[in-house]
């Protein structure tokens, strides 16, 4: 009811604020894959009109509460937009889960996995290795406690709702029901950037996800930021275009120049050139809705190594709808997906045919796109821009 009524009055908020007619928000193509439950179909049914699914038109009695706890994080953490707070759950998202391994679970030994130990034991998120996550850590849990659901399962869609707060970022199916955790997470499992290919390559086979998931995974770099790798750049981007979920972060990574105010994170650097990953890293330059299509599938699957989705229960339904980039770019882009989302083969695209890599996008359609984006969740003395 709590959750319903705020959304009643958000949705009248959220029409009188919008000034200007925005462009359309529209769901990314391709569903990743996955298995049953609610499914990324039809994403507008049951929405608001600026497609965010309304509790009263909940399909799955199990989701219920997971409205609330949606917006509780995108709302009152990331306020409609892709902050440090909402890349920060990304990465959490990623350090939760990425510790799981085939080979503990096969000799039964404690492991790690998307089980919420990250929240749950605060000697976990102390760990070198998860510098910078304390804060999200402490964010996540009171929500968790607040709305009685698992922190695993919370900061699981936290992650799914950073990738949808940053425009571009594509809806990925969100499970729930992860078991708690047994055990502290083992160390020494979360990849290093220092690691060798092939190192890194068999630490993702043992978490069970292929060459090409992780290399579409590492993708989420493109809305990244570094503090711990060299301080004295702290706050430099992987690419030049941190708030936007694009392919940028593919072709600069793979450039010979550096662009300023980035750093190159060398683990990142061996992928774009290693004979075992370079093909599919270049596969993605210019390739928007190929990544990310093989983005989603591959994040669903990292959110629940180690499980089965008989276990668990499809919440799909409670996620927005994807900002497409291809709305807000400066002009329309031929590409490797035929156009849309802002594909393209190289180059700058002056003169003839030649296609554009990565197009620019348009400043005020991408502003106006964000605004209809989270309109929603606008509250007056919440909300600061
Ligand atoms: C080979 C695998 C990976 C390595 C070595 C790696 C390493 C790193 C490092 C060193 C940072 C910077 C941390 C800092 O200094 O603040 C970082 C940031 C980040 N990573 Fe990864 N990462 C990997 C895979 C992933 C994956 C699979 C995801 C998510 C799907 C991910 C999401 C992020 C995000 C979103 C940030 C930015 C966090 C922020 O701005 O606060 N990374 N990663």
């Amino acid at each position: 009811m709590r959750s319903f009524l705020s959304l009643v009055v958000l949705v009248l908020l959220g029409t009188t604020i919008q000034a200007t007619p925005a462009p359309q928000v529209v769901p990314q193509k391709g569903g990743p894959s996955g298995g049953g439950g609610g499914g990324t179909d039809d994403p507008g049914a049951g929405s608001t009109g600026n497609g965010i699914p309304n509790v009263t038109d909940a399909q799955n009695a199990v989701c219920v509460p997971w409205y609330a706890v949606r917006d509780a994080i995108m709302g009152g953490l990331f306020q409609g937009r892709c902050t440090d707070i909402a890349r920060a759950a990304i990465r959490l998202a990623f350090h939760d889960a990425g510790t799981f391994s085939l080979n503990l679970q096969e000799n039964a030994l404690p492991n790690g996995g998307p089980d919420g130990s990250i929240m749950t034991d605060p000697n976990e998120v102390m760990r070198s290795e998860n510098n910078g996550l304390q804060q999200i850590v402490s964010l996540l849990n009171p929500i968790a406690a607040e709305f009685g659901v698992s922190p695993a399962d919370t900061l699981q869609l936290a992650g799914i709702l950073g990738v949808l707060a940053c425009p571009g970022g594509p809806k990925i199916n969100f499970w729930v029901g992860r078991p708690a955790p047994r055990n502290i997470a083992p160390m020494g499992l979360l990849p290093s950037p220092e690691g060798a290919v092939p190192d890194l390559i068999a630490r993702f086979a043992d978490m069970g996800l292929t060459v090409r998931d992780m290399i579409a995974l590492i993708g989420a770099h493109t809305t990244g930021k570094q503090q711990f790798v060299n301080p004295a750049q702290a706050n430099s981007t992987f690419d030049t275009t941190v708030d936007i979920w694009d392919t940028r972060f593919y072709t600069q990574t793979q450039a010979a120049a550096v662009e300023p105010g980035t750093l190159k994170l060398d683990s990142d650097v061996y992928f774009s050139t290693n004979a075992s990953t370079a093909a599919e890293f270049s596969r993605f330059i210019g390739g928007q809705d190929l990544w990310t299509t093989d983005y989603a599938a591959a994040h669903e699957q990292m959110s629940i190594l180690g499980l089965s989705t008989s276990q668990l229960t499809s919440c799909t339904e409670i996620l927005p709808l994807s900002i497409d980039l291809s709305t807000v770019i400066d002009a329309p882009a031929t590409g490797k997906n035929g156009g849309s989302g802002g594909g393209g083969g190289g180059g700058s695209g002056s003169g003839s045919n030649k296609p554009v890599t990565d197009p620019p996008v348009d400043p005020v359609k991408l502003e106006a796109a964000i605004q209809e984006f989270r309109s929603i969740w606008l509250v007056p003395g919440t909300v600061t821009t």
